[in-house]
């Protein structure tokens, strides 16, 4: 999703601009530009359509110059991805201005820029921004006085950042709905979607709240509330840049992050598992009240949620409902009383989860949950309670070890949850030793590497996959078809084997891959029915398989044998398979794996 970078600063700015955006490329983007105002107080204006790499040549080429810029990494959502609707859009020679969100009235607002004959260069939601504001200082207000009278007049969620000729001292920028961080430095100040961007000039930074504006100067920053008023926000520093940006000998960030995950999982299983305080302070008093859960989350995190549905109902014995942010938030729903909402996001910032956060609001709630990957991010920031995820920062698109250590971190809740009584069927003594060998049998699922590489080159050539798994293991086998649809450009969908015959059997021929979860478990003779169905007519089966479960390999029937394992580990050791079998098929595909077309990292808008 669009990336902003701003910076005011003593000394030339665009080679920190571009690392800020090169930095932001994980987020997903479709075109680039950097506006500056050089020494000579001009407006200097670089914008493309395609990747970082095209603006950094036209930099080579033609340099710019100066201590003031904004820059900008832009998702197209109004508009086609070509260089007139990039950011930065310009009013004049006078201003320039980058902006992430969505302006739902900019249709309204346009028509009444165009009566007062304002040009306009793009097809873009955002433009209406620059031009409101040119009024403004045209008719005498200073840039801050500007961005202040024009934000009321939006509707929607921004993050903008924007310069002005006429005072080349300051770079102003305000947030609604839309992530912005500051960065503060020594003779200089910075803006950013994330912290990430401005890593490589500072380690202190300032959250802003909704509605906030700031002023950013040489000399330090303004900042000002959405009443107008003055006010501080806490700085926060943070410690050195994890490795989790080097892509070290590794040829893609989710072939690097798929084999972090024993490490990472070992990080946040260093936790004492049965301590709830690493929900917060007050995770004891709340979660004593607890009678349901409500998990609020999109896309892969949704399923981490379903996941946690079983472990929850299971072995704490309290209903547990979940829900896709995007359709709880438009929905009149019932919540049970003693309700706990938790929030599953890797970003922290994706606008669906967080409006839905916002919206469970009423008597019946005990308590808001994040289980989140990002310190300081807007999810955790208006929850009672965080659990953070110690993936590190992932960089590929497609979530892989942000997935996993959710897992864990759901587990971790069950266990607390159901501490006060229920939970008499969760051995703590079995339920520890399975956490504590999860990164072992992690790291045996990854020597299988070999083997699922050679499985993958059976569906490059394939336009459709189906997944298949029961009980617990129907979430992974959705998460595994969400995974080969993001990066391969296959379609594929999950179903619960049990539903085969009733719809989707019809698909079935030697045409259509049919991907397995197979643990040994109650379910087991259940599922060996179903594939038998899917053999009956000519489907082609990749069964993965407790290595005890029975499956022999033959003619159509392809067995990846896996270690044996409880139903606590298993989502995690046959999703990490699921994993490596989607970026195999990929990379033979030649996609561009870590940022897969038309998906953006961080879904900052609805
Ligand atoms: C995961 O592979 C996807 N890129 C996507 O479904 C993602 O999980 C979803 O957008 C939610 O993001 P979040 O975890 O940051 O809230």
């Amino acid at each position: 999703m669009c990336g902003i970078v701003a910076a005011m600063a003593k000394r030339e700015v665009a080679d920190i601009l571009l690392e800020g955006l090169r930095r932001l490329e994980y987020r997903g983007y479709d075109s680039a530009g950097i506006a500056m105002i050089d020494h000579d107080g001009g407006l200097q204006l670089h914008k493309y359509s395609g990747k970082v790499a095209i603006l950094e040549q036209a930099l080579a080429l033609e340099p710019m110059q100066g201590g003031i810029g904004i820059a900008h990494t832009r998702w197209a959502t109004h508009g086609q991805p070509n260089a007139l609707n990039a950011h930065p859009h310009v009013a004049g020679n006078r201003l320039a201005l980058v902006h992430n969100g969505i302006i739902e009235n900019h249709q309204a607002l346009r028509q009444q820029l165009e009566a007062d004959d304002t040009a306009f260069l793009s097809e873009t939601d955002t433009e209406v921004i620059v031009h409101l504001l040119a009024k403004a200082v045209n008719g005498g207000a200073t840039l801050l006085a500007a961005v202040q009278q024009v934000i009321p007049q939006l509707n929607g969620a921004y993050a903008l950042a924007v310069i002005d000729t006429e005072n080349p001292e300051q770079v102003v920028v305000a947030r609604q709905g839309s992530p912005l961080v500051l960065g503060v430095g020594i003779g200089e100040t910075f803006a950013g979607s994330d912290t990430l961007a401005l890593r490589s000039v500072t380690d202190t930074f300032v959250y802003l709240e909704e509605g906030d504006v700031a002023v950013l100067e040489v000399a330090g920053y303004q900042l000002f509330a959405a009443n107008g008023e003055p006010v501080e926000r806490p700085k926060t520093r943070l410690e050195a840049e994890h490795e989790s940006q080097v892509l070290g000998d590794y040829d893609h960030y989710m072939l690097k992050e798929i084999h972090e995950q024993p490490a990472r999982l070992a990080d946040t299983l260093a936790l004492d598992p049965l301590d709830c305080t690493v929900f917060g302070p007050r995770a004891a008093a709340i979660f004593g009240q607890v009678s349901a859960v409500q998990i609020l989350a999109c896309g892969t995190s949704y399923h981490a949620g379903l996941v946690a549905r079983h472990w929850i109902e299971q072995y704490v014995g309290i209903p547990c409902q979940v829900e896709v942010a995007s359709e709880y938030r438009y929905r009149q729903s019932v919540t049970l009383p003693g309700t706990l909402i938790v929030t599953i996001s890797q970003s922290g910032e994706t606008a669906d989860t967080l409006a839905a956060l916002k919206i469970a609001d009423n008597d019946h709630i005990v308590g808001r949950l994040a289980i989140c990957n990002v310190d300081h991010s807007a999810i955790v920031r208006a929850s009672d309670l965080v659990f953070l995820t110690r993936a590190g920062a992932e960089i590929g698109v497609a979530s892989t070890k942000a997935f996993t250590t959710q897992l864990v971190a759901l587990q971790l809740l069950a266990a607390n949850l159901g501490r006060n009584g229920a939970l008499s069927t969760l051995n703590n003594e079995r339920f520890c030793a399975t956490l504590r060998g999860m990164p072992d049998a992690v790291a045996q699922v990854l020597a299988l590497e070999p083997t699922i590489k050679a499985m993958a080159a059976h569906f490059t050539l394939k336009h459709h996959a189906l997944f298949l798994g029961r009980g617990i293991y129907h979430p992974i086998a959705m998460e595994g078809a969400l995974k080969l649809k993001e990066i391969s450009y296959i379609h594929a969908e999950a179903y619960p084997a049990g539903e085969l015959k009733h719809g989707p059997l019809a698909l079935v021929d030697d045409d259509m891959p049919v991907v397995a979860v197979a643990p040994n478990d109650e379910l087991l003779e259940k599922l060996r029915s179903n594939l038998e169905e899917v053999r009956a007519r000519g489907g082609e089966l990749f069964v993965f398989a407790d290595e005890a479960a029975g499956f022999t390999a033959g003619e159509g029937v392809h067995v990846l044998p896996m270690p044996h394992c409880s139903d606590m580990a298993g989502p995690v050791i046959y999703t990490v398979a699921l994993q490596l079998l989607s970026y195999y098929v990929a990379l033979a595909k030649g996609t561009d794996v870590d940022k897969p077309r038309n998906l953006a990292k961080s879904v900052t808008v609805e």
